[in-house]
């Protein structure tokens, strides 16, 4: 028996008959994250076998596999896709086109989500606290005084619409500022500086469509200065820890806020929200995940168990609110 059907949580979970459905499973592509894409797609993969479906896989990044996405009978396609390109709603909007179902979110919801400083004016408007920014489109006319006395210092420097913390700079001087943004500007067009806020990590996944529902909270403990790129993929680069030891309040007031960011931004199936919680208590929305990884060390499956919902489970549910419908 499957943990789909074992799972106390998954009779919640559409009905589905994964014997016979074919899925068009889709990693790789060509962003930044492709090597993450990949790994979650490896995973991603044994996980829908394991639950009986018939899958393919295929790289969006290969001009052959595009066309066998088109004329392959395909039942649904499973997007492990991260970044431009997958997570951005331009795959979604090929998919759409094509008329094959896929998972997760529709194009605008995606490619509102990805954009940081968008997401931010959603936010906002939900009521949910995000940290002050300013967005400079050309660092080298950028005024960094203006900035530095706006947002203080450290301030953290990103990329608008990148994941996986490529490109994100904690920055404690002026100079400092000023490298970040010239590094940053050979990836990006445009920058997003943030106000450094000082606290604990944590991410709130969110699943479903209509009724969502927030999984357990994780606490990040990054071995690194923060959540960087190598915490986020070498093995023992980070701790997770589920359910997050912040009290009651702060888990319920966390889980509420990740639902109120995954409903203001259109999202569907599932998004995962990262936060932290200040030395004063207060709780800052970073960012809104649409395609969240699914490697062996990613955090959506960890907060999958921590509900009693294997990887296997979780997977199926991804194509059960896909075929559902989304909103
Ligand atoms: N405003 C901030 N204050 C403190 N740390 C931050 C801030 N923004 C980002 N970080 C750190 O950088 C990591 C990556 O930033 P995030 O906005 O989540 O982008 P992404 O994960 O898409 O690269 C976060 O997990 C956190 O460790
Ligand atoms: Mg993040």
């Amino acid at each position: 028996m499957s943990d789909f059907e074992t799972s106390e949580k998954a009779q919640t979970t559409p009905m589905l008959e994964p014997r016979g459905c074919k899925v068009a499973l889709l990693s790789g592509g060509s962003s930044g994250e492709r090597e993450v894409s990949l790994a979650s797609g490896k995973g991603a993969q044994q996980a829908l076998e394991a639950a009986g479906f018939l899958v393919t896989m295929l790289d969006p990044s290969c001009k052959d596999d595009l066309k066998a996405l088109i004329d392959g009978d395909f039942d649904i396609a499973f997007l492990c896709l991260h970044g431009k390109g997958g997570e951005d709603g331009a795959m979604q909007g090929f998919l759409e086109v094509i008329g094959l179902p896929y998972t997760g979110s529709g194009i605008w919801s995606s490619a509102l989500s990805i954009d940081k400083a968008k997401a931010k004016v959603f936010y906002q408007s939900a009521g949910i606290k995000t940290p002050e920014s300013m967005t400079i489109g050309n660092p080298a006319q950028a005024s960094l005084r203006t900035v530095v006395e706006d947002l203080g210092l450290p301030c953290v420097v990103k990329p608008v619409c990148e994941g996986s913390a490529l490109g994100v700079y904690i920055v404690e001087t002026e100079d400092e500022l000023q490298k970040a943004l010239n590094d940053l500007s050979s990836i990006s067009s445009n920058a997003l500086v943030e106000r450094f806020v000082s606290g604990r990590e944590l991410t709130v996944a969110v699943l479903g469509n209509e009724k969502p529902e927030a999984l357990p909270v994780i606490e990040i403990i990054p071995q690194n200065e923060f959540y960087d790129y190598e915490s986020k993929y070498s093995p023992g680069g980070s701790q997770h820890l589920c359910p997050a030891p912040i009290g009651e309040q702060a888990t319920k007031d966390v889980q509420q806020m990740a639902i109120a960011a995954h409903v203001a931004l259109g999202c569907s199936g599932v998004s995962r929200s990262d936060f932290i919680l200040d030395e004063a208590g207060e709780l800052w929305i970073l960012e809104t995940n649409t395609i969240p990884g699914m490697t062996k060390t990613s955090l959506l499956p960890d907060a999958g168990r921590a509900a009693q919902i294997g990887f296997s489970d979780l997977c199926v549910r991804l194509i059960a609110y896909a075929l559902a419908g989304r909103k």
